[in-house]
Order: structure tokens, then sequence, then C-alpha cells
């Protein structure tokens, strides 16, 4: 029988056709082969949507090209596309809507907003989730300047530390720092509280729709802003789990850790030990984060739909605290890469390709089953394995019908 295939789908960078992650998709592709799968990447301006038929890019692992096919369409797909402010965006939006039907290894998730305001309605998350509001006018940034030191003011789409301004109270001024959109870092100011807004004026933060959030002291002894950022994701067996957790020590002058801004990776124990010192309480907090990064993945699928896998941004202040900065649906691995802890980036490359057998050996197991039940009696009990999750995906795509 031939091998099930996994459609990639991402979004092209730009007008020259720039693909994105080029050599996690090579690594995947190898992994799956060895796996018996087979994968090609498309994107939403690859597919004939009259004839359904996709204009494929395929990885040969063996002579290690890139070719391209026309093929039909895959068994599942593993959508990859991060938020752009494009044509090409809108594209992926008629994609996801006409193809909806198909079997997706994952669901698109919501802005920083919407995923705060879901997690807040939980008590479990609420002590752990940095107070935040939309901001609609200066009453926001002063109200939430009398509550706290330190705010972070982000786009509520935004995403690798672009646009990202810190403000921290310091002797009766304000100390405002950051990133612009182009994810330049800005020259800080020192303002008195009453300039503030003039200085911010150009930031347009109501047209641009930014959060205002607490912010979390996070800076080392060096001056340098860290935290952490934990992998979690579905196994082979349709079950969340912790895949890793990596630091990030922001570059010099940054107010983010994002590797993309010059950030650098670290192993969470050097900096957890640096940071807290006491062994006792390192192990306490890791375990602490682990059951918090489950919890939330296992929360935002029940609210979401299909999920396969998260990336969350965490801070872990200096008693120990742990706060949520931000959920990643399309993260990237390199993290474990860079900081030498290469078992962790394989399971990171290969757990999606064994949640997609799975997933997929769920369905055909079902969908034995919904022909052979159909015949004998009427469909009344829900299909094994519901508890991972997994009965939303098949909900889903497959409609009522499905037990
Ligand atoms: N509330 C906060 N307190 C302290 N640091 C923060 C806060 N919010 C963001 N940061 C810093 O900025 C970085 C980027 O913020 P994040 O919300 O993850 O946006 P992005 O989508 O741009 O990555 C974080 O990784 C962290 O280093
Ligand atoms: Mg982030």
């Amino acid at each position: 029988m031939a091998n099930p295939v996994l459609g990639i789908l991402t979004l092209y960078l730009n007008e020259k056709r720039v693909l994105e992650e080029r050599p996690v998709y090579q690594r995947m592709t190898s992994a799956a082969r060895r796996l018996g799968m087979d994968v090609f990447v498309f994107t939403p301006e690859d597919v004939n949507y009259k004839q359904d038929r996709i204009h494929a890019l395929i990885y040969d692992p063996e002579t290690r090209h890139w070719s391209r096919k026309w093929t039909t369409f895959p068994q599942i797909i593993f959508d990859r596309c991060r938020i752009q402010k494009s044509k090409r965006f809108e594209r992926l939006k008629y994609f996801r809507a006409k193809y909806a039907n198909h079997l997706f290894l994952n669901r698109p998730m919501r802005n920083k907003w919407t995923v705060y305001r879901t997690l807040s309605q939980d008590s479990r998350f609420r002590p752990h989730l940095p107070e935040t509001r939309m901001y609609h006018s200066s009453r926001d940034l002063k109200e939430m300047l009398d509550k706290y030191p330190l705010l972070y003011l982000k786009p509520f789409n935004g995403t690798g530390g672009r646009g990202i301004l810190r403000i921290q109270k310091d002797k009766g001024r304000l100390l405002i720092q950051g990133r612009d959109l182009s994810r330049r870092i800005i020259r800080p100011q020192r303002v008195l509280p009453q300039a503030l807004l003039g200085r911010l004026s150009s930031w347009n933060l109501k047209e641009r729709k930014y959060l205002v959030q607490q912010g979390i002291q996070l800076k080392l002894d060096n001056g340098r802003v860290h935290d952490y950022r934990m992998l979690v994701q579905k196994n082979g067996n349709g079950v969340w789990e912790v895949t890793g957790c990596a630091g990030r020590v922001g570059a010099a002058g940054s107010v983010t850790s994002n590797l993309h801004g010059g950030g650098r990776a670290e192993r969470m124990d050097d900096l957890l030990r640096q940071w807290i010192g006491n062994e006792a309480h390192v192990a306490r907090i890791k375990q602490h984060a682990d059951a918090f990064g489950l919890g939330v993945a296992r929360f935002l699928e029940q609210a979401y739909g299909g999920l396969c896998e998260l990336a969350l941004d965490i801070a872990i202040d200096r008693s120990g605290q742990i706060w949520l900065l931000e959920v990643n649906p399309k993260p990237a691995r390199e993290v474990f890469a860079r900081i030498g802890e290469e078992e962790t980036y394989y399971k990171a490359i290969v757990r999606p390709l064994e949640y997609a057998l799975w997933v997929y050996s769920q369905r055909s197991r079902s969908k034995g089953l919904k022909s052979r039940t159909s015949k004998r009696r009427p469909r009344t009990r829900p299909l094994q394995g519901s508890r991972t999750g997994h009965q939303s995906i098949l909900k889903n795509n497959e409609g009522p019908g499905l037990i």
C-alpha cells in the first residue's frame, strides 16, 4: 500500500517565492520517509483551485534536491502558515475555507488578545497571566502605570519582537525602550510622565491595536532580559507532551529575548540556576512549568479545535513565579539545536510526523468502524481516544456523521 502523504502548508515570504524553514522541511521529509510517510511542501499559490491539484515542492533526501511536481491533495495537511500582511495571506484564508473539510493536523489559532482572554477564563491560568488590556485610550496606559512599575506594549498581532515597547518607572521619570516595526532597537528615552503620550503619538497605539501588559522584571545581572521557550507537542499516541524548554537571553540593549532579534539560546537549567540559585526550588519550578504548559495546550485545544504543537514564551520572575507572555502556534524549533540539545531538536522535528501518522490511523480506523457499524446498528458510542482532543479534529473535518 502507498505511504500516507502529509502536505506541509506554508507561505512564501515575498514575491520572489522565498520559502522559510526549508532546512526544517528537509529534515521532516527524511524523518517521515523512515516512518513510512511521504511529505511535500506547498503554498496556497501552488494550488489549482479548479482541478484541486497542487504544484508541490518535493525534497529528495537521496539527491538532496528540491523539485516541483503536480500532484493530488495529501491525506493530511500540516498548516505552518504564519500571519503576514499580504495578498498571500488573503489567499490562505480562501484555501482554508475552501478545503475546510480536509484532514488538518492543526487549526489556526487566534491573536494574542483573544488567546489571553480565552486563558483568563480559567482560574488555573489567571495567576500566570500578566494583566493585559487592549489600548483604547491614554487612560489604559495611565491606569496600568499607576498599578505597575513596568509595562510592555505590543501589537496584538505582532511577531518576532517587532514594535514592542518597554516603559519603566525610574526616579520620577519613565524610561522608554523598545524595537520599531522593522525590529530595529530604538534609542532609549527618559521622559517626564506628562511627556509620555507625546513621545508615543507616532506609534499609533490605538490604530495598530496595541496591548498594554504588566511587565515582568527579567533583567539578569548583566542587564540583558531573558525568558524561556517551551515546546509542547502531541506525540505518536495523540497525547500532549513537553518536548523541551530552552532559555533565551536578549541582545545588549534589547527589551526582547527573541533569537531573530539577536537573542542567544541557553540551557534552561543553567539560566534558571543562575537566576534562582536554590537547586530544589529550580526543580520545583521546572515541574510546575511543565504541568502548566501541558494544561495550557489541552485547554487551548478544547477552545480552538485541533492543535498539534505550541510554543509558550514563559517568564520566570525572581521569586520563581511562572508567567505566560505569549503562545506561538507555529513555532520554530531551532532554539534546541542552538543549545546543543540534539535529541530534543530531533524529537521536535519527528513528533508532528508521528502524530500525523496516529491521526491518519485513527481516521482510517474510524472509517472502517463506520462502514462496519453502519451495516449493523446505529452509531452511538464516542470514538476512543477522544480524551486527547483528537475527536475535535475529526469533528472539524468529518462533519456530524462521525462516531
Ligand atoms: N510582559 C512582559 N514582561 C517582560 N518581558 C516581556 C513581556 N512581554 C514580552 N516580553 C519580552 O518581549 C519578547 C517578545 O514578546 P512576545 O509577547 O513574545 O511577542 P512576539 O510575538 O513579538 O514574540 C518576549 O519574548 C520577552 O522577552
Ligand atoms: Mg514571542
